[in-house]
């Protein structure tokens, strides 16, 4: 496994259409395990393939449900990787939160999506898989998947700021 360098703006690869995902070989696989260590390392809930310079529908995302207030514990960490993710469905509610992204560093943004999705893609062996998500992993799902097609959240953002402490930052991400 390998730490990839994360693309910031304004290199172009983050501008451009992404190619489909055909080959799910031995060198896919290995993309998709650096990719998760570069999320993992940076740290950052979501990544995809043209934030590590590659023009690839390929996001992987690894968050952990909300837990209840009286849990003690934090609920266990649930890595999605997604080739070819599609939205297929998507809630006409919407919700405005905070965003930021590795590939705009220091700025974080308030952004509306939609409370609840369905993806529909394939995991990392080419199986299709669909997944529900709603909240916040569904604005993360809705964050990656713009990606793939040359959008950043401050193209969609109402505002865009610098935070003002650290801890700021680390909530949006
Ligand atoms: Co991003």
């Amino acid at each position: 496994m390998a730490e990839l360098d994360i693309v910031t703006v304004p290199n172009d690869i983050l501008r451009k259409r992404t190619q489909k995902v055909v080959d799910f070989d031995k060198k896919f696989k290995q993309l998709v395990d650096d990719m998760v260590e570069t999320m993992r390392a940076a740290p950052g809930v979501g990544l995809a393939a043209p934030q590590v310079g590659l023009s690839k529908k390929l996001i992987v995302v690894e968050y952990a449900e909300e837990k209840d207030e009286e849990e003690e514990e934090e609920a266990p960490k649930k890595l999605y990787v997604v080739a070819n993710p599609e939205i297929i469905k998507k809630s006409a509610e919407m919700e405005v939160g905070i965003e930021a992204c590795l590939s705009v560093p220091n700025l974080i943004g308030d952004v509306e999506r939609h409370i609840q999705i369905v993806v529909k893609g394939q995991n990392k062996n080419g199986q299709p898989i669909r997944i529900k998500a709603k909240g916040w992993l569904a604005r993360v799902f809705q964050h990656e998947i713009d990606h793939l097609n040359g959008v950043l959240y401050t193209d969609l953002a109402e505002h865009v700021w610098q935070p003002e402490t650290e801890e700021e930052l680390a909530q949006a991400a």
